[in-house]
């Protein structure tokens, strides 16, 4: 006998989801009733009655134990049925394709993203809704507030579910079906790509390499790059999901994924290099002996998405984030198209996307995907790469070169100052924005200031307004400086500064992006005062 017990709980402060869902360190998290007040307050605002749910994870630390409470409380909230991966494992892309596919009422993931994972690390939670999309601010705000007034979570008492191999369970009266995390989504992708013409790349030499930095993308690159593609064996490394990611920090970049950034510059380099984060939505692709800037691969895969089957009538529109450079807003202008400026993070792209009115997406921080799910998709980009790679017979370099001999070149890099003192970083933002109305006509490092400003957006498809999305400022010779915070931490504040500096060409495309871009850089520290406010003059990450 199965029995549903109500809980007294109380509200427990600071459960208010970021940018991407609700993120603490892992003991926060495994606190007396915190994931289960969150889960009770988000079954309370989406209902769960008679729903279908989705659930899974990235596999990190506490996932498996997550899931098992979830389930007892979907079950206890009368959830009809829960799809769940097996070993309660999702990439993020496969469980927004899981939702759309199976029709649900949404889903829960559990995963930190590119956060560290392991007991002191990271643990995350957040609900995407039945489009397969993350939850916009309307819901998360609400699951917020009822937070705020909780007093009681129902959930189940039984024991745990096997969701160690597929098959159906029974939950009192709800039903668990554990399905295989990786088929229904290599099957997506078949559907997408030219996958013989991949298959005779590979049988004909071409070499690469995949970095699942021991996270969620492993079991899915596997089968899909060396299994159905013929990769040489020992193509994807890293490939074994662990719950702390074997001691990585699972974010794709040039300064996490430095053994895949080595390789690739080393004289024994691939044909191409490729790495996928913690929950496998992003992604980072490399050529040999040449970095490919997740803006920059935006606007390439949006110039070249017609090469793939999937995508061979042509693209709607392309979205990116504000922060992101605008190399793709001029593939957009050459292909006559819609071009989309949204505010940081993906659920800003779901209206679009279910509107018809963009096709691609793309964030700078090393997201982009298509409207083939609701969630950046780290593996759809690399595959997106590889048609391209396979049908235009080039190098990543080359194709580069003539992407930025055809659009100029947008240089662009991200700083990252990280664990800022909260209040520090405030105060910086204030006097950053109490000097913004006299910014115009300022000349700083030889560069006159035209427009500064605090981005707002105004959503196209709805209508919804979100104010305070980061600072812009802009300058006559087409260059931009923007500042955020990041709502994705977990540790005091983390000050991002986006720096871009168009190159029409011919001359001075192919410069070290970090020396194009020093007087710009010289002009954003000296506008926010950064040393002056935080006592940090270098980034603790630069992309
Ligand atoms: C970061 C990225 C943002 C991305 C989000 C979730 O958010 O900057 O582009 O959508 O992670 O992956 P942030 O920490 O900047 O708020
Ligand atoms: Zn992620």
């Amino acid at each position: 006998m199965t029995q549903i017990t109500t809980v007294t709980t109380a509200p427990i402060a600071g459960q208010k989801p970021g940018t991407s869902g609700l993120r603490k360190k892992t003991p926060v998290f495994m606190g007396r009733h915190y994931l289960e007040n969150f889960i009770q307050a988000t079954f309370d605002v989406v209902g769960c009655a008679g729903k279908t749910f989705v659930l899974g994870g990235d596999g990190r630390y506490f996932n498996d134990r997550a899931a098992q409470v979830i389930l007892r409380m979907a079950a206890a909230n009368g959830a009809a049925r829960v799809i769940v991966g097996q070993g309660a494992i999702l990439s993020t892309p496969a469980a927004s394709h899981l939702i759309r596919l199976n029709g649900t009422d949404g889903g829960i993931i559990m995963s930190a993203s590119h956060n560290p994972g392991g007991p002191e690390e990271d643990f995350g939670v957040k609900f995407n809704m039945p489009n397969g999309g993350p939850a916009p601010e309307g819901v998360t705000e609400a699951i917020y507030q009822r937070t705020t007034v909780i007093t009681e979570y129902k959930v189940l008492e039984a024991q745990d579910v096997d969701l160690g191999s597929v098959g159906r369970h029974q939950l009192g009266a709800m039903v668990v079906d554990v399905v295989d995390p990786v088929a229904d989504y290599a099957a997506l992708m078949e559907s997408l790509f030219d996958f013989p013409a991949l298959k005779a790349i590979f049988a004909g030499g071409f070499r690469m390499r995949m970095d699942s930095m021991c996270a969620v993308t492993g079991p899915y690159a596997m089968e899909i790059l060396e299994n159905r593609l013929g990769a040489a064996k020992g193509t994807c490394v890293n490939a074994t999901p662990l719950p702390d990611f074997g001691g990585m920090h699972p974010d794709p970049n040039p300064t996490w994924a430095e053994a895949l950034m080595d390789e690739m510059f080393s004289a024994a380099a691939p044909d191409f290099g490729a790495a996928s984060d913690g929950d496998g939505d992003r992604n980072m692709v490399v050529g040999r002996g040449i970095y490919v800037s997740p803006s920059d691969s935006l606007a390439v895969l949006a110039a070249n998405a017609h090469l793939a089957p999937g995508y061979k009538a042509g693209l709607k529109g392309v979205a990116r984030s504000m922060p992101t450079s605008a190399a793709a807003d001029r593939v957009a202008d050459a292909l006559g198209i819609g071009k989309y400026e949204t505010p940081t993070g993906w659920k800003f792209f779901g209206n679009l996307l279910d509107a018809g009115r963009a096709t691609i997406c793309g964030e700078e921080s090393f997201g982009t995907g298509s409207d083939h799910v609701r969630e950046k998709d780290g593996l759809w980009a690399i595959l997106l790469w590889l048609n391209i790679l396979a049908v235009r017979k080039q190098s990543v370099a080359e194709i580069l070169q003539d992407h930025w001999a055809k659009y100029g070149r947008n240089y662009y890099s991200r700083h990252d100052f990280e664990a800022i003192e909260t209040a520090k970083a405030d105060a910086m933002f204030a006097a950053l924005r109490g000097s913004l109305a006299n910014l115009p006509g300022r000349v700083v490092e030889g560069m006159t200031i035209t427009a500064a400003d605090d981005f707002a957006y105004t959503d196209p498809v709805d209508g919804s307004v979100s104010m305070k999305q980061g600072v812009r400022v802009m300058f006559a010779d087409g260059s931009r400086i923007v500042y955020r915070l990041s709502g994705t931490g977990t540790e005091g504040a983390t000050l991002r500064v986006y720096l871009e500096r168009y190159a029409a060409g011919p001359d001075g495309l192919d410069l070290d992006a970090q020396k194009a871009l020093a007087p710009v850089i010289r002009a954003a520290h000296a506008l926010a005062g950064i040393a002056a406010h935080t006592g940090r003059s270098a980034p603790d990450v630069v992309t």
